[in-house]
């Protein structure tokens, strides 16, 4: 069985000890590919140092809604270059987070309006995150529409926005907050959506699965939202395991002959 953690941020400090031990010990354990999530301009050269050295990894190029007003003239170019490299496949991760509101609301909206035209100028897919953002997210996804491809990251919203996204082209990711006690509204979306629009990740080293919660995430749990994911759609885990592959080849534009 062959898994794609779809969004991990292994330059995290939380793998600063142990980091090449971690990513190592990744093939063993059947994460054959991993999704490495940018999130600052300061990040944009360091993922693609470590996608350049490890050819297993994969790589986005963008600006996160916490760090949305560092973004200068030069940050659009400096995101270009980047994407230009070799596995360095998407935009992200880019969006709106109204919960802890690090960049205020307009600059967040411009720095995401920028960068999904940037997407689209390039054809690449966006990653992107929204928490407690939804009606601006949709609305600024509607007027991008066309040419948008992509993934929505760590989906907890309801099976009417996880619709909102499938109409606008994207797919919808689900990481360890599947696994927890209170999952009952991702449990149903999971349940309700299309196979061929779903993903799994981990955001490690952040929202790790139970029974593990507490300690840190690691690319390897994404088989733990895995089984839970099979169960609650009451599929085989390998058949769903190929399935999930397959997608998330798809929406990084992977041609499948490069993972003979
Ligand atoms: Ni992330």
């Amino acid at each position: 069985m062959k898994l794609f953690d779809t969004h991990a941020h292994l330059l995290d400090e939380a793998f600063d000890l142990d980091r090449e031990a971690v990513i190592a010990s990744l093939p063993e354990k059947g994460i054959t590919k991993v999704m490495e999530a940018c999130c600052d301009e300061a990040g944009i050269d360091r993922v693609a140092a470590l996608v350049e050295r490890v050819p297993f990894f994969y790589g986005s190029a963008g600006v996160h809604p916490h760090s949305a007003d560092e973004w200068t003239n030069e940050t659009g170019d400096h995101i270009r270059r980047a994407l230009r490299r070799e596995r360095m496949l998407a935009v992200g991760e880019i969006g709106l987070d109204y919960h802890y509101d690090f960049s205020p609301r307009d600059v967040q909206k411009r720095v995401l309006d920028e960068q999904l035209s940037l997407a689209k100028e390039l054809r690449l897919p966006v990653i992107l995150h929204d928490r407690e953002a939804h009606g601006d997210m949709i609305d600024l996804l509607r007027a991008h529409k066309d040419g948008l491809q992509g993934v929505m990251h760590c989906f907890s919203g309801s099976y009417e926005l996880a619709k909102e996204c499938l109409d606008l082209g994207l797919y919808v990711a689900f990481g360890g907050a599947l696994t927890f006690q209170n999952a009952v509204r991702p449990i149903d979306v999971v349940k309700r959506l299309p196979l061929d629009r779903l993903l799994i990740e981990t955001d490690c080293p952040y929202m790790t699965p139970v029974p593990y919660r507490g300690q840190r995430n690691d690319p390897s749990f994404v088989r733990i939202t895995l089984d839970r994911m099979a169960e609650v759609r009451g599929e085989d885990v390998g058949l769903l395991a190929d399935a999930l592959y397959r997608n998330a080849l798809r929406v990084y534009n992977i041609a499948e002959e490069a993972d003979a």
